[in-house]
């Protein structure tokens, strides 16, 4: 395909003309009863950083649920001709949540309800519908990363019309309808059937039940060269695992990798969605993807390993025990993206989330292009992939996509290192390694606190920022402070400000700490803690991280006073 085919097929998913017709059942007599159902606000419908996320039994309380899906059609406006498509990462209470929200939309006067079959639907595939079929936008059901089950999390994610998060100013809107909501509507019908493909009715709606992978496969074609990633497998000089954590992107990595790539049976494990997600914590990190981990640290691993979230948008990725940090997976794709079809006329610029390390920043100076530093959370790259200022863009939290969608991409990232292993036929580890000597290697983790108490946590943060016109200058053992600051974003495309986004504090010699409070955690509060620090000469880039880190480890501690403030003496989880 030429450069400015793949660009329109970027634009619109689209690999031929052919285009799911968004065929309409003609009207039947059944008569339909809307419901108007009386309720009382909820106060705690404000989403975070990625959706309304909460404990399933605060989801399952009477009313809440329908409350915040009726927030979110208020603020629609007209439903009538409009599509939206609806689906989720298949955990503890999707399907049931689905049924509720389909008669809701029904009720409400949507023309078309395009659903995953089976109620799934990973996030990028969601965006990639939304995309290819010049949708309003959709309903994901997903409390992505969090554990599932009765006792786990649940979430909805609303995402606009350009396929991304909807912003802050559409989530506030949602959460201000919430406030004032006195009533719902919902239809008295059966439960529609989830499971089987094709088109039904619900009052009158229209329903179509679509194959959650198609659409997502066929983009990916678009941009990777399929053949030779063929090669690569069937060369019987390479092997890989997937870990699909019994989470949504099952589905997905079999339709790829075994069924069109010709990986072997037993490359995915992991690969049926369930509900609890097998008790599983579906988060690709080194703690909970233990099991992958355990066989990428083997004597006999595979040449690479690579897991996704619950909902499909993340990714860890490794070589034969050796860990990618996200960071530098992100400046190593900018890097390499001229190898790939769907990037060889190459990059306009990248974009990062503030904490991620600064590893792209160097590979984007070496390019000449712009580098753009958001804050945390997708939902601020969608206006630079909208407006052509940047086409990758990633987070430390193992994320990476690109303007493909408008989500990060788990097993587009995969996909991305596959291409790169089949190019150069070298290890991960060589490949990253190599990286380090001509980029520098920024030494990165993230250590977090989760669960402390809310209060102690606020005031944790309060304390850094008072300290901040004083840090300046000030010496903790051999780091001196070369500036501090809470981080403030000035959207360059819509001139929007976001305050408050994170305590940096910058070091002599490029190292630098920067703390912030999650927005998607629905235990307390979670502190997050981010330390980096560079190291050019390529006979100090050996160091174990923590080690290399140790001492800005210290000083974290001792400017913010976190055992003081949480009293713990460890981070719950270390990435
Ligand atoms: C976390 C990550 C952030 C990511 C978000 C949604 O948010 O840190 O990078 O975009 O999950 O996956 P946080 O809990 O830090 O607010
Ligand atoms: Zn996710």
């Amino acid at each position: 395909m030429s450069g400015k085919g793949i660009e329109e097929a970027k634009a619109t998913g689209k690999k031929t003309d052919s285009f799911r017709g968004l065929i309409t059942v003609s009207p039947e007599d059944e008569t339909m009863t809307i419901k108007t159902v009386s309720t009382i606000p909820f106060t705690d419908q404000k989403p975070g950083t990625s959706g309304l996320r909460k404990k399933v039994s605060i989801f399952k309380q009477p009313n809440y649920l329908e409350n915040f899906i009726q927030s979110i059609f208020n603020c629609l406006g007209e439903l009538n001709g409009k599509t939206l498509v609806f689906g989720g990462d298949g955990r503890y209470h999707n399907k049931e949540a689905l049924q509720v929200i389909l008669k809701m939309a029904a009720a409400n006067g949507l023309s078309k309800a395009l659903v995953g079959q089976g109620g799934i639907l990973s996030t990028p595939a969601t965006s990639c519908i939304i995309r290819k079929y010049h949708l309003q936008g959709g309903i994901i059901l997903s409390a992505s990363h969090n554990p599932g089950g009765p006792e786990g999390d649940f979430g909805v994610k609303f995402n606009v019309e350009n396929g991304g998060p909807a912003p802050e100013k559409i989530t506030t809107a949602f959460y201000e309808r919430s406030l004032s909501i006195e009533n719902y509507k919902i239809v008295e019908a059966p439960d529609i059937d989830l499971d089987t493909l094709g088109l039904s009715r619900l009052g009158d709606m229209d329903v179509e039940i679509i194959d959650p992978v198609s659409d997502y496969v066929e983009l990916m074609e678009i941009l990777f060269d399929f053949n030779k990633l063929e090669r690569l497998f069937s060369s019987g000089e390479f092997s890989m695992v997937y870990d699909g954590m019994h989470a949504v992107t099952g589905p997905y990595a079999k339709a790829i990798l075994i069924d069109r790539l010709g990986a072997p049976e037993g490359t995915v494990i992991h690969g049926k969605p369930l509900p609890d997600f097998g008790g599983l914590h579906p988060d690709p990190n080194l703690k909970y993807a233990r099991e992958l981990v355990e066989i990428m640290d083997s004597e006999v691993a595979p040449d690479f390993g690579a897991a996704s979230d619950g909902d499909g948008d993340r990714n860890m990725i490794l070589g034969k025990r050796f860990f990618v940090t996200p960071s530098d997976s992100l400046a190593i794709l900018a890097s390499k993206a001229d190898e790939i079809p769907g990037y060889s006329a190459g990059l306009k610029g990248v974009a990062r989330s503030m904490p991620t390390s600064r590893a792209v920043d160097k590979v984007a100076r070496h390019l000449g292009i712009d580098c753009y530093e958001t804050p945390t959370g997708w939902k601020f790259f969608g206006n630079l992939l909208d407006a052509g200022r940047a086409t990758l863009c990633g987070e430390e939290s193992f994320g990476t996509g690109s303007d493909h969608i408008r989500e990060k991409d788990g097993l587009w990232a995969v996909l991305f290192w596959l291409s790169i292993l089949a190019e150069e036929r070298s290890s991960v580890e060589e490949i990253v390694r190599n990286h380090w000597r001509k980029f520098g290697r920024h030494f990165y983790s993230r250590h977090d606190y989760e669960a402390v108490d809310t209060q102690k946590a606020h005031e944790l943060i309060d304390h850094l920022r008072q300290q901040l016109p004083d840090l300046r200058g000030r010496h903790f053992g051999n780091l001196c402070v070369r500036n501090a600051d809470d981080f403030e974003y000035s959207d360059p495309v819509d001139g929007s400000v976001s305050h408050h986004q994170g305590i940096r504090i910058f070091f002599e010699d490029d190292a630098r700490i920067v703390y912030r409070l999650s927005g998607t955690g629905t235990q307390g509060a979670t502190l997050r803690v981010y330390l980096e620090k560079f190291e050019a000469d390529p006979e100090k880039q050996g160091q174990e991280t923590q080690e290399a880190l140790a001492e800005l480890i210290k000083t974290a501690n001792e400017i913010a006073r976190i055992r003081f403030f949480t009293g713990r003496d460890n981070p719950s989880v270390i990435t």
